[in-house]
């Protein structure tokens, strides 16, 4: 049989379902840590069936501005995915959506970007976007990742996923920002390719 099947893991509402493969995927374990998920600020839930997490951020704000220090102008959280794959199978992320706000002064910038990799291989996927100030919004932010990078074929996977959010103001140092990820659901989509 030659399967070439590609499930793409998303961060999505929605949990779909397109074979049976999917029942045989799970994340079984999770560690997260960073300056945008400290313990005290980071809550996370992991479906009993291990079909999603959802990631919720008390203090993944970016802030610049004339009271803030460079290092408050980036925050970032580094989650470790543990999964389970079926024989014959990868996976891949198609794109992060995450729950996030943004108050950005003139010529302030802010940005957020994604990338992952698996454990001991090299490549890594990114995604990411940039937001021009004076601009301000609740918001859903995807990272769409292109090109894809694939667990390896066929064997369980750890994977790391790094995702940071920048505000910059070296432009107009009077202005300031502010730029917040406040959850992030990640789950399962199956499709084939
Ligand atoms: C984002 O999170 C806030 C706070 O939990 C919530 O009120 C809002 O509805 C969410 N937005 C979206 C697009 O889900």
């Amino acid at each position: 049989m030659a399967f070439v099947t590609s499930l793409w893991l998303a961060l999505l509402g929605t949990f779909y379902i397109l074979g049976s493969a999917a029942q045989d995927y799970s994340i079984t374990g999770y560690i997260a840590s960073g300056t945008g998920c400290s313990p005290s600020t980071f809550s996370s839930s992991l479906a009993s069936d291990g079909k999603n997490v959802g990631l919720k951020y008390g203090s993944f704000t970016a802030y610049a501005g004339p009271s803030y220090s460079y290092d408050d102008g980036r925050k970032n959280c580094q989650l470790t995915l543990s999964v389970k794959v079926p024989g014959g199978y990868q996976f891949a992320f198609d794109k992060f959506n995450h729950n996030a706000s943004y108050a950005i002064g003139q010529d302030v910038t802010g940005s957020f970007k994604t990338s992952y990799y698996f454990q001991a291989t090299l490549p890594e996927a990114e995604g990411d976007g940039t937001i021009a100030g004076p601009a301000k919004l609740d918001t859903t932010l995807t990272d769409n990742f292109s090109p894809l990078v694939w667990s390896p074929c066929g064997q369980n996977a750890v994977v790391g996923i790094n995702t940071e959010v920048r505000v910059d103001n070296g432009n107009n140092n009077a202005a300031s920002g502010s730029f917040t990820i406040r959850s992030t659901p990640v789950s399962f989509t199956e499709s084939y390719a």
